[in-house]
């Protein structure tokens, strides 16, 4: 098989690649380990910022999203028992979308099959080899050997995938944080506690509070690292979700059936180093960012439209500098995406015991609340900075 840009993953990342190179007139091949199924009911993101919200309208994946999306302001926060409200549309316009990261990746994988071309599920990508004139893929397919020629290589494989690790550790700059915490989240069938995702940051640890729809709730406890799931039966959990948002102004938080749990773990890195001659690193493949704050889809969108606008300029006008700038032009966004989640994690969790640590964190929330510049900043980066370029070239 030969095309101009093999795409490794069908996450958010390589679907959105594919459709933007699809719409400039690219060809690509996309190269998926799981079935269809699978990638189409992974339960994992659900806020979507504004400017992903516009760019699938552009890609012509807002159809569904337009009905069943549901527009947020800002969000709630909840500390010292009290719960307050952020409005950053007030502020600063746009707004922030629900919709599951598992539907945006049902309606991009229609998008491709339907008008675009095939995705090869159920094969992984085994080895990569680049070379100044191009590159090939080796992937198993039942059992076989696929060999896939390309101008170059689009790694979307998420955190675990081969694409970084194609790049020589002694050549890759990486920038590392773990924390000692990990979420328990969970589906349920109730309503949601807040009309808006809530956080509330309780002394005991973060509980928050999300939605999927008005009877499907999303909700979160930060739990330590090393938790086993076995530990948690629903009472635990709806105990521990009770207790850590209790509040003087809301009813008590509505039980019901658990269908879904998983643990995340929390977690910051940057690969600076997002390209190596012919192969290019997107979204998970690239970065983590801790999940509070909701930036890491909308991160993967974003490194797409920059990747996709740089193909553009190279195959419309035979312009190299913009994939030769591909790192450096991602990663100031990127950084402010890490610094946002870090400076959320570090406000709406208990990380330490210490007394001084909880004040300072009450201040700052107390701050958040109180100052229409501080809920500004806050906005700007929740709700979504501008993409680094276009998507497309014209
Ligand atoms: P992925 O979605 O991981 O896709 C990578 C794909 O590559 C996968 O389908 C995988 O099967 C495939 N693959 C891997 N290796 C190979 C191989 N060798 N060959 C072929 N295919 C391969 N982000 C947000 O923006 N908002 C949120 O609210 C949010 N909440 C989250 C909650 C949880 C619990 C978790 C876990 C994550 C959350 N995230 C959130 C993060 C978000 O889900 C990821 O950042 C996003 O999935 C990244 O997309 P991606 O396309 O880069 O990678
Ligand atoms: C959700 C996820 C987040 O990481 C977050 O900060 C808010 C909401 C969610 O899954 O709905």
């Amino acid at each position: 098989m030969r095309t101009q840009v093999a795409i490794i993953g069908a996450g958010p990342a390589g679907l959105t690649l594919a459709r933007q190179l699809a719409l400039q007139g690219i060809e690509s091949i996309v190269v998926e380990h799981r079935d269809r199924a699978y990638i189409e009911n992974r339960t994992r993101a659900g806020i979507l910022e504004q400017p992903t919200v516009t760019l699938m309208h552009e890609l012509g994946a807002g159809t569904r999203l337009a009905v069943e999306g549901m527009d947020h302001d800002g969000f709630f926060l909840r500390f010292d028992r009290t719960t307050h409200r952020l409005n950053f549309h007030r502020l600063i316009g746009g707004h922030a979308t629900v919709y599951a990261q598992q539907e945006l990746v049902k309606d991009l994988v229609a998008l491709r099959l339907e008008e675009d071309g095939p995705i090869l599920f159920e094969t992984k990508v085994v080895g990569i080899d680049t070379r100044a004139d191009g590159a090939t893929l080796r992937a198993e397919r039942a059992g076989e050997i696929v060999t896939i020629e390309a101008d170059f290589v689009a790694a979307c494989d998420g955190f675990h995938g081969v694409g970084r690790a194609h790049i020589p550790d002694s050549e890759r700059i990486e920038i590392t944080r773990t924390y000692p915490v990990a979420w328990l989240g969970i589906l349920a069938r109730t309503a949601p506690a807040t009309p808006e995702g809530m956080y509330c940051a309780h002394e005991d640890g973060l509980s928050l509070h999300s939605m999927r729809g008005p009877r499907i709730t999303r909700q979160y406890l930060q739990v330590p690292a090393d938790t086993d799931l076995d530990d948690w039966p629903d009472e635990r959990i709806w105990d521990e979700l009770t207790r850590r948002s209790e509040s003087i102004d809301h009813p008590e938080l509505e039980r019901g059936e658990i269908f879904d749990r998983s643990l995340a773990p929390l977690r910051s890195v940057v690969c600076e180093t997002m390209q190596k001659g012919r192969l290019f690193l997107l979204g998970d493949a690239a970065h983590i960012v801790p999940p509070a704050g909701a930036k890491g889809l909308n991160l993967a969108v974003s490194d797409a439209c920059v990747l996709s606008y740089a193909l553009g300029a190279h195959y419309k006008a035979g312009i190299r500098e913009h994939l030769d700038s591909y790192s450096t032009t991602c990663l100031p966004r990127i950084w402010q995406a890490q610094y946002f989640s870090w400076l959320l994690t570090t406000t709406i969790h208990a990380l330490s015991d210490d007394p001084m640590d909880l004040r300072l964190r009450l201040t700052r929330m107390q701050r958040w609340v109180e100052s229409e510049d501080e809920q500004r900043a806050l906005g700007e980066v929740y709700l979504g900075l501008p993409f680094p370029t276009p998507w497309a070239y014209n």
